[in-house]
């Protein structure tokens, strides 16, 4: 904690000083900045904004330059289990050929490519050939649909889509280069040149003669060597979609040094990332966690990372442990909805119990995407930990670019259930809703009071709703706000995240906006009249999704109404994706509304947890309402 102190107290001193700092520490720069810190056009801040540098030179060449080649940067192990390595100098192979590649089709600096393909190396090796040749990429998580995939490659305007002919998940082959089919057939993508497509079933899929390009045709003629397209450190390295409180994801814009340090940084300070470790981070690629955790900072430190297919429940539910095993993990980072379900499992079959494998490689544990309940991070101490190994709960968001609160293992003591403090230089705070500092002991809005390098630097085509959404003028456009509400500890000031204090859901650590499902629901204009979308807190995934549906049919009951929830479920899954599917439908013949017409969502979440509405329904238009509402289906 000595340690810790005085990073702080240098931050404290000269805030630039130290990232500037930190920033020639750990990346290497072509040409070297002379400004750490543009706030001129606030909150449009420039980081290093005069030095010029490649990410995918620092995560790759630099390793090989020094010495590294030939270690293994990843461990690839597919869902049937087999195992694939590429080290440092095969991935940088790979790299430069598929950038090659890219280049050979016209693709440039400032283009965008999507990336729409499962956790594999030609994943990762994707990401770092758009950032070797200065294309911002946009992954989209296999799991959406071709209607989501269409929405955010119309709204980056790529001119290029990355992708499989399938992807392997649980035992089951699951389309890939279909959706990209269907999804460019919705139209509006007009931009996409062309789709680059890899083989990992080799099934039989559709092909464009023009316009998709084998992957491994493409690569077999490039040189495996590619000069880095050297770019300002303002640069945009990728847009990664997430949600906000309106229907449409935002397209969250990262730019190249300040995110590149930031990732590497936090690798190395919050995993103490040592040279012979195995981290394993079971996050995809599609979120951010894959983003900075898998494809950038382990790699930018030249360590050794497993990149995993499959899921955690197949062959069964030992399978995290079992792959901890055999690869000798030693720093594990996952979510707590996989804590939870993985509890469960192994209380109902000894067979996949985490007693059953030997996990005494672990020596560092991390928890990410939503708040860690005390009983499943005891779980995760004791049977996976062994009672040894320090969990970092690591609270950051797409818009961090990588973790804000945490602990430092080894050096803060723990508390369960909250991220206890934050990161060197990031100056965290509660204030209320004018932007004054609460004392500790009383909860309030989690703000950031000063920009820091791997911060959003705006929404992609949309800076008005970049300034609204984090620097509202509630706290005069001087703090970043996060959307999460927080208390800290009256003695240690620790902080614990109380959760969202907009209308977006955490379901299983995905970030999901009600208005979004809403939006979903209602686009099924023959049976939809009208939607109201809260979120219900749930044992295993956090949160989950109620929606209130009023039909444009007499309010159905029984086996209809079971049906037509199926209907609806499968609906939203295709407008948006399985992971956005109401787990609770119900319905009535209207919504609780006020006589003005507003929604009372507060009386919906009260209804969705099943609680005696306690709250004052006086200004309710239409009170018998919620009685139909608080009927299952
Ligand atoms: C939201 C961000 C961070 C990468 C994965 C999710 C919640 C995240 C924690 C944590 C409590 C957490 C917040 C945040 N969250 N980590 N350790 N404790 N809550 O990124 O999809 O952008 O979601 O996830 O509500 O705002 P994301």
């Amino acid at each position: 904690m000595a340690a810790y102190d005085k990073l702080v107290a240098e931050a404290a001193a000269d805030y630039q000083g130290y990232w500037g700092r930190l920033a020639r520490e750990l990346v290497s720069w072509k040409k070297p900045f002379t400004k750490v810190l543009n706030d001129s056009d606030a909150p449009f801040f420039k980081w290093f904004e005069d030095g010029t540098l490649n990410v995918s030179y620092n995560c790759l060449d630099r390793n090989v330059e020094r010495g590294l080649g030939d270690k293994t940067a990843i461990i690839f192990e597919a869902d049937d289990g087999k195992v694939t390595t590429a080290s440092y100098r095969q991935l940088l192979a790979q790299t430069c050929r598929l950038a090659n590649g890219l280049r050979s089709l016209g693709v440039k600096k400032g283009d965008r490519v999507v990336i729409y393909i499962s956790m594999s190396i030609e994943g990762v090796a994707a990401m770092q050939a758009c950032a070797r040749i200065g294309a911002t990429h946009s992954v989209v998580f296999g799991g959406f649909s071709a209607q989501s995939l269409r929405d955010r490659i119309a709204d980056t305007g790529a001119v290029a889509v990355i992708t499989a002919d399938q992807q392997v998940r649980g035992g089951k082959q699951l389309p890939l280069k279909a959706i990209v089919d269907e999804a460019l057939a919705l139209g509006g993508c007009e931009s996409v040149r062309h789709v680059l497509v890899a083989k990992r079933t080799g099934a039989d899929v559709g092909f464009q003669a023009g316009r998709d390009v084998w992957l491994n045709e493409l690569l077999a003629g490039q040189a495996d060597t590619c000069e880095p397209e050297w770019v300002e450190a303002e640069h945009p390295l990728f847009l990664l979609y997430t949600s906000g409180s309106t229907g449409k994801p935002k397209g969250v814009q990262h730019a190249s040094g300040g995110y590149l340090l930031h990732a590497a940084l936090t690798t190395k300070w919050t995993f103490d990332l040592k040279d012979d470790d195995i981290f394993w981070c079971t996050a995809d690629i599609g979120w951010v966690t894959g983003h900075s955790y898998i494809t950038y900072g382990p790699l930018a430190l030249g360590g050794t990372e497993i990149v995993f297919e499959g899921v955690p429940t197949y062959p069964d539910a030992g399978r995290f442990w079992q792959m901890i095993q055999k690869h000798k993990v030693s720093v594990f980072y996952t979510a707590p909805t996989a804590i939870r379900s993985l509890i469960k499992a192994a209380e109902g079959n000894e067979a996949v119990h985490p007693k059953k494998y030997d996990l005494s490689s672990l020596r560092i544990l991390g928890s990410v995407g939503e708040p860690i309940n005390p009983a499943a991070w005891e779980w995760y101490h004791q049977h996976i930990g062994g009672g040894r190994c320090p969990i970092v709960d690591t609270f950051w968001q797409t818009e961090t670019g990588g973790h804000m609160i945490t602990p430092l293992p080894g050096a803060t003591p723990l508390v369960p259930g909250s991220c206890t403090l934050p990161f060197p230089g990031i100056q965290a705070a509660i204030v209320d809703e004018t932007g004054k500092d609460v004392p500790n002991g009383q909860g309030g809005i989690l703000v950031v009071k000063q920009p820091w390098p791997s911060m959003i630097r705006t929404i992609w085509g949309d800076p008005e709703r970049f300034k609204k959404s984090y620097y509202p003028e509630d706290f005069k456009g001087k703090y970043y706000l996060a959307g999460d509400g927080a208390i800290r500890d009256e003695k240690t000031g620790y902080f614990t995240i109380t959760g969202r204090i907009d209308d977006v859901l955490n379901v299983s650590g995905h970030r999901m906006g009600t208005m979004e499902i809403e939006s979903a629901l209602v686009s099924h204009t023959e049976l939809v009249a009208e939607a109201a979308v809260v979120g219900r807190p749930d044992d295993t995934t956090g949160e989950a999704i109620c929606a209130f549906v009023v039909l444009k049919r007499p309010r159905p009951t029984g086996e209809e109404a079971k049906k037509i929830a199926a209907e609806l479920r499968n609906w939203v899954g295709k407008e948006i994706g399985p992971i956005a599917k109401p787990k609770d439908i119900r319905f009535g013949d209207n919504l609780p509304k006020t006589r003005s017409g507003k929604i009372m969502r507060r009386l919906l979440r009260s209804i969705a947890k099943g609680e005696a509405i306690t709250q004052d329904t006086s200004t309710l238009e239409n009170p018998a309402i919620l009685e139909q509402l608080a009927q299952t289906n």
